[in-house]
Parts: structure tokens; C-alpha cells; sequence
């Protein structure tokens, strides 16, 4: 049987990826693939108890990226392989790019930390098409719904978010071959057709 593939969808907050994923799972649908989609932090009964605390409770930053690879592992070992090695795609609302980006780039914690973890945590997975949703920052903000309450990661100014974009976009040049950049700023039908040509060549 052949392994399914691994779609994970990224961008700064506002970006707007969330409400691509189900166009993108209904597409593949239609070709008779079987589609998860899931999200980090959470996924699993166990990891969405650490989303909960990762959003709204104040704690060291490298206790934050630990529960971020706490809840990776156990997602990747409930769902994300087994589903694979069935021959099922996975569709994942963001994956350790997100780490890279937040905790790298808008919390500045090092590099050496996150390759670390990164190599313990899935030494031999990486997703198979990366979709990052890009947009200025004034746009994600005006994005936020403001009649909710910001989580944690919500709240910071808009120097994070810059650091977070451009360790976005900066991985998206050192891994051109699996992400693909998408301009958010677009009426959803472009984005739309522009995420049909990129199925085309999945
Ligand atoms: P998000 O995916 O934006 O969910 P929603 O669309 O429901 O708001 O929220 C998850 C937050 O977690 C987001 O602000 C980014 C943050 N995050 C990290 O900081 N590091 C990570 O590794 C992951 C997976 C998420």
C-alpha cells in the first residue's frame, strides 16, 4: 500500500489558513482520497488539554516549546503515522514550522533548542506540502475577530508577528520544495484556484 501524504497549512495569526483547510480536505476528497484533518497544538485528547494551557497560561518560554513537542509527539504517534501507513492523508493546521516561527522567531528562543527537538520529536518526518498563508501584518490584525477574547499568543505586538512572518517566509526559501507560498491578501476564489493548481501537483 502506498503512505498517504502530510499537509500542514501555516501563517501568523489572521492569516486566514484556517478557512482554506476544508476547501483544500473536500477537494482531495473528491479524487476518493480519505482525509484527517487535525491541528497543533491538540489533535489528541491529550494534546488539546496542553492547547488549552499553551493559550491562556503564562509560563517560560522553554516550557511553552516543550508542550508544543509534548503534544506533537503524541499526535504524530495517534494519529499522524498511523493514519499515513494506512494510506490516509493527514491535513495538520500548523506543525513544527509554526514552532520555528513562534517560539523562534517571535520569542527568540535558539535554534540549536528547536533542531534539537525537532530530531527527537520526528527525526524522520516532515510534511509532504507546506501551504503558508501570507499576508502584511496590518491585514492578520484587522483579521482578529475582535469580539472574542485573544489567547495568549493573540495578544503580542506586532513586533512578534513581524519576527514570526519572516521565519515563515525565510523557511520557505530554505525548504522551496515542499512549501508553497500563498498571497492571503487575494478574493478567496483567487485563493482558491490557486490552491487547485497546487493539488494538481500533488
Ligand atoms: P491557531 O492555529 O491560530 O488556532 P485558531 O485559528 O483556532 O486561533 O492557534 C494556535 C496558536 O498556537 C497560534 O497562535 C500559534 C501557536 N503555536 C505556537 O506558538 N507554536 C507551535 O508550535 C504551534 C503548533 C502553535
Amino acid at each position: 500500500m502506498t503512505s498517504g501524504k502530510f499537509i500542514t497549512f501555516e501563517g501568523i495569526d489572521g492569516a486566514g489558513k484556517s478557512t482554506h483547510i476544508g476547501y483544500v480536505a473536500e477537494k482531495l476528497r473528491q479524487r476518493g482520497l480519505l482525509v484527517h484533518t487535525t491541528r497543533e497544538p491538540g489533535g489528541t485528547p491529550l494534546g488539546e488539554r496542553l492547547r488549552e494551557m499553551l493559550l491562556h497560561e503564562k509560563m517560560h518560554l522553554e516550557t511553552e516549546t516543550l508542550l508544543m513537542f509534548a503534544a506533537r509527539r503524541e499526535h504524530l504517534a495517534q494519529v499522524i503515522e498511523p493514519a499515513l501507513a494506512r494510506g490516509e492523508w493527514v491535513i495538520s493546521d500548523r506543525f513544527t514550522d509554526a514552532s520555528f516561527a513562534y517560539q523562534g522567531g517571535g520569542r527568540k528562543l535558539s535554534l540549536d533548542k528547536l533542531q534539537v527537538l525537532e530530531q527527537w520529536v520526528h527525526p524522520n518526518r516532515q510534511p509532504d506540502l507546506t501551504l503558508l498563508f501570507d499576508v502584511p501584518l496590518e491585514v492578520a490584525r484587522s483579521r482578529l475577530d475582535a469580539s472574542r477574547e485573544l489567547d495568549r499568543f493573540e495578544q503580542e505586538k506586532a513586533e512578534f508577528f513581524a519576527a514570526t512572518r519572516a521565519v515563515y517566509l525565510q523557511r520557505a526559501q530554505d525548504f522551496a520544495q515542499r512549501f508553497r507560498v500563498i498571497d492571503s491578501t487575494c478574493p478567496v476564489e483567487q485563493t482558491h484556484a490557486r490552491l487547485d493548481q497546487i493539488l494538481a501537483t500533488i
